[in-house]
């Protein structure tokens, strides 16, 4: 959606995959959230929405036909939460349904019928991003009914990110043939759960959507399980280089308030991170797959390629590619960052690693010919290498 926002995937948290409808999920947990995202250097990693899931709402409207908020988890409303997120400096992001009700079974009022009211009431508060879901939408056409909010929340002239949460279940046409004219991103996939075969299934599924993403409209195969305990430090690294290969959101969805080092190491690798945030918004793309290994190839805005070595298998695995299969060939050398070990290294051409089970080798791949950065030129005449 050319809105002017998303240009790069969103990055922020979403309490779904941690707390889901609990009463875990409330004003001191999202009050802990913002402030962990600035004492941990999320903030400064780029991590930026905070933004509330179901179940934020009372099951009926009031008397005026207004959303609201459930004042056992949200004393003080969500203007208050929306104004001590700004406060931090983050954004502030809230959830509903384009249906009669939301998806969770308590069965929370839904916008459909009621868009420029919600939307009006959202940008009242605060809010700088919708998460707009797809459950109890009686059969009323999705594209009609995603418009209708698109609509209503430029109506009121606030800036606030617009995200599909249609599953691309639904049509011909799917919600990626019509989403980048309606909202910033649109899920992809049905919800990931905190397990390898989940997470290894979203990637799949959206692995051949990759002409449809770029700045302003995303491809979503929805939040991460960073963090989460269901799947191993080295699977949740794998989890976060594909996010990132894929220029998909990243939206933490684990307790941060509890975070391991580990976890929020992972989360904050900032050479990962950068290939997600690249300023070109490609989505990576498969170059070769076979024996359960598989090699991801992102183009990156300044001529960089950002590869991927996947091993799905549980077992070591050699997995490699070459400069020309990824698009440079031509150049007598090439440097290969490691984006995990920070490892740097040059080859004439062949790029490969031996990768652990359910492992990720990451390599930022530069030609060696390239003409350094600024940074790389001024090391070299002042004799300090880089
Ligand atoms: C759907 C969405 C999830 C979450 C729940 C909330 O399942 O796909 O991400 O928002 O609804 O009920």
């Amino acid at each position: 959606l050319e809105n002017g926002l998303a240009r790069t995937p969103p990055m922020g948290f979403n309490n779904w995959n941690t707390t889901g409808c609990t009463a875990t999920f409330n004003e001191a947990f999202v009050i802990g959230i913002a402030d962990k995202f600035v004492s941990a250097g999320l903030k400064d990693a780029g991590y930026t929405y905070v933004n509330l899931d179901d179940c934020w709402a009372l099951p009926s409207r009031d008397g005026n036909g207004n959303l609201v908020p459930d004042p056992a988890r949200f004393p003080h409303g969500i203007k208050y939460l929306a104004d001590y997120v700004h406060g931090k400096g983050l954004k502030f992001g809230i959830y509903s349904s384009a249906g009669t009700k939301t998806c969770n079974t308590n069965g929370f009022p839904g916008g459909l019928g009621h868009e420029q009211q919600d939307a009006n009431l959202w940008a009242s508060w605060g809010v700088d991003y919708l998460k707009y879901d797809n459950c109890n939408n009686q059969n009323v056409d999705a594209r009609t009914r995603y418009t209708a909010m698109r609509d209503a929340l430029a109506n009121t002239g606030r800036p606030i990110v617009y995200s599909i949460c249609e599953w691309g279940r639904t049509g011909p046409p799917k919600v990626w043939e019509w989403g980048a004219d309606v909202g910033n991103l649109w899920r992809t996939t049905g919800d990931i759960s905190d397990n390898w075969t989940s997470m290894i299934s979203r990637v799949h599924t959206n692995d051949d959507l990759a002409q449809f993403a770029g700045p302003g409209h995303w491809n979503d195969p929805d939040m991460l399980e960073v963090g989460n305990g269901g799947m191993t430090d080295t699977e949740y690294r794998t989890h976060f280089s594909l996010w990132a290969e894929m220029a998909a959101p990243l939206l933490i969805g684990s307790d941060i308030r509890s975070a391991s080092s580990t976890t929020l190491a992972t989360l904050k690798n900032t050479d990962v991170i950068a290939v997600d945030q690249d300023a070109l918004g490609r989505q990576g793309t498969i170059v070769s797959a076979g024996g359960g290994v598989v090699v991801y190839n992102k183009v990156l805005a300044n001529g960089d390629r950002a590869v991927v070595l996947l091993n799905e298998n549980t077992t070591t695995a050699t997995v490699s590619t070459t400069a020309a299969a990824i698009g440079l060939a031509g150049s007598p050398s090439y440097r290969l960052k490691d984006l995990w070990s920070k490892a740097t290294s040059t080859t004439t051409g062949s790029i490969g690693a031996s990768v652990p089970g359910h492992g990720v080798v990451m390599y930022r791949v530069s030609r060696g010919d390239a003409v350094p950065n600024r940074h790389e030129a001024e090391a070299a005449t002042i004799g300090q290498g880089v």
